[in-house]
């Protein structure tokens, strides 16, 4: 324990994940409006921002100077002092996004109700899922038609492998949307379409077991219904068990209206009530309990700056202990380096403002001149533990690079590195030849004009693209027991090495992974690199 227990304790922070369009932006925009961060929605996140075209999309980097991609947003609420991490889900959706899920301790996600469990969703969910963090479920859009609600708790249940416990119930959807039952009150709440940016409107609240009263505020048809599903639920559906909540096997529940406003407090209030303080986070020297030390935090994103003359960047680090001071010097553990950290800044949605002072739980930005890497950790300067580093993911799209002109080929193979280095794209080799010829993965699309963007405004490096089948890439988990020149595959599997020379697997289909390793008895893939 030490004396800043009391502001780590009542910090929050987490991560909002969804398809695109289930609501997310308006469900923080809503949030956000609780704790009185903004006064008026809509002004969050420019939601134009999300669908510029791409060049636009640089041009807005480059103006502000951050990322419009992901960012932090930090509001008060009942005493708590809550961070949203925002990860961007949208055509930018990329290696990024999953960094973010690193450095949050709990998620939110949001499904769009007529819509069900989405591809986005699942790929996020099994990030959050890897690391057993709590998992909240908002399902959105009750004031639209929505699919049956043991249906929808049957999907999250069978697709995302997460059992289910409805803290609320909605009563019916769209037009005929009467309001939520609150299981634990055993009162209904009900719909008040409260219009855009005001806060949630008068409710009317009635204990269930008065009947009569029920009957008159929702109508007998409704009434029935819900009486028989809170029936069937309270035999069908898993007790609330916090302990499973915090360990990512359960997840609560939530119906509402993100757009109309109603449900979201009643969200708030439950989850702030069940999400954890900042967690633990485990380090070469065991784990470290946010109290329990000094100032300690690691890097899970780098943003660049796009400046042309600069160069500069921008990291992002996750406080994970103690209390930072903007005018403490603190050991960079992989540089072996202590320092000031400079311009330590809270990046919010569009603005940046320099900060005094940050907590465990907290995340800052800090001025990178180029010698931080993704995972990296920051420590008081007599303590020298390192942090676990944050896997790199597995890219879906790949591509072979060139350059138009070979006689770059210096500042080529210097740029395509150092954005690597960044994180924003992987690159990989032939497996027996050099940087001559180089493959560039990517989680999403966008990356690709990104690389193509910087190299020839940061480098003047003209490259082509070419765009390679391959869908999915392993690590060999096992590579010292196997000898990858003798591996046989299918006949268009690839062997490729990543920058630190381990040797991986391209496949064009799920089928090929299974043949391969079908023929290749004792080897082991993985889907994640943890070095
Ligand atoms: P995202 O960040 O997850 O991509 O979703 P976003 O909040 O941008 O919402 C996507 C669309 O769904 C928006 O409509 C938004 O207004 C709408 N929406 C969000 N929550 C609700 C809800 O509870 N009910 C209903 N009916 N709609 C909801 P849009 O027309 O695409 O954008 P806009 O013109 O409203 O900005």
């Amino acid at each position: 324990m030490n004396q800043y227990t009391e502001e780590i304790n009542r910090r929050r922070t987490f991560a909002i994940i969804s398809h695109p369009d289930a609501g997310k932006t308006t469900l923080t925009e809503k949030f956000l409006l609780y704790g009185g961060a903004i006064n008026l929605a809509g002004s969050v996140k420019g939601k134009a921002t999300a669908r510029h075209a791409v060049s636009d999309w640089m041009e807005i980097e480059k103006e502000r100077g951050i990322s419009v991609t992901s960012s932090v947003l930090q509001f008060e609420y009942d005493g708590f002092c809550i961070n949203i991490l925002d990860t961007p889900g949208h055509q930018d959706f990329s290696e990024d996004t999953y960094r973010t899920l690193m450095a949050a301790d709990s998620a939110v996600m949001v499904i769009d109700a007529s819509k069900g469990v989405e591809a986005q969703t699942r790929k996020l969910f099994k990030v959050c899922g890897m690391r057993g963090i709590p998992i909240f479920t908002f399902i959105n859009k009750l004031d639209r038609d929505a699919n049956d609600t043991f249906d929808l708790l049957d999907e999250i249940e069978k697709e995302l492998g997460i059992a289910t416990c409805p803290v609320n119930w909605p009563i019916g959807s769209g037009k005929g949307f009467k309001g939520v039952y609150e299981r634990e009150a055993k009162a209904v709440y009900t719909y008040s379409d409260t219009e855009k940016g005001t806060r949630e409107g008068e409710t009317k609240v009635v204990p269930v077991g008065e009947e009569t009263a029920l009957r008159e505020l929702i109508g007998d048809p409704a009434s029935d219904k819900l009486l028989e599903e809170i029936e069937l639920l309270d035999g069908a559906s898993a007790e609330f068990d916090l302990e499973a909540v915090r360990k990512g096997q359960l997840t609560p529940v939530f119906f509402g209206s993100a757009l109309t406003n109603f449900g979201v407090e009643i969200f708030l209030r439950h989850f702030l009530q069940m999400t954890t303080t900042p967690l633990p986070r485990r380090a070469d020297i065991g784990l470290i309990n946010p109290a329990d030390h000094e100032f300690s935090a690691f890097v899970f994103k780098i943003q660049a700056n796009m400046n042309k003359a600069h160069r500069d960047r921008v990291a992002f680090m996750r406080i994970c202990s103690g209390r930072f001071d903007a005018n403490m010097e603190v050991r960079h553990v992989q540089g072996g380096k202590v320092m000031r950290l400079s311009q330590p800044q809270q990046i919010m949605a569009d603005e940046r403002k320099i900060l005094e002072e940050a907590y465990a739980g907290d995340i800052i930005g800090v001025f990178d001149p180029g010698i931080f890497s993704i995972g990296d950790t920051l420590c008081m300067p007599k303590e020298k533990f390192a942090y676990e580093g944050i896997p790199t993911f597995a890219p879906e799209h790949f591509a072979r690079v060139r350059q138009v002109d070979t006689m770059k080929r210096k500042q080529f193979t210097k740029g395509v590195q150092q954005i690597a280095q960044e994180g924003a794209i992987q690159i990989f080799q032939e497996f027996n030849s050099g940087m001559e010829e180089i493959i560039v993965g990517v989680v999403g699309v966008l990356q690709f004009d990104v690389l193509k963007y910087r190299l020839e405004n940061e480098y003047n490096v003209e490259i082509r693209l070419e765009n390679l089948p391959y869908e999915h890439i392993r690590w060999i988990a096992n590579k010292d027991e196997v000898d990858v020149e003798k591996l046989t595959g299918t006949s268009d599997m690839k062997k490729v090495k990543d920058m630190k020379g381990n040797p991986l697997l391209l496949f064009v289909n799920s089928w090929s992974i299974g043949m391969t390793l079908d023929r290749n008895r004792g080897l082991e893939l993985s889907e994640f690199c943890r070095e």
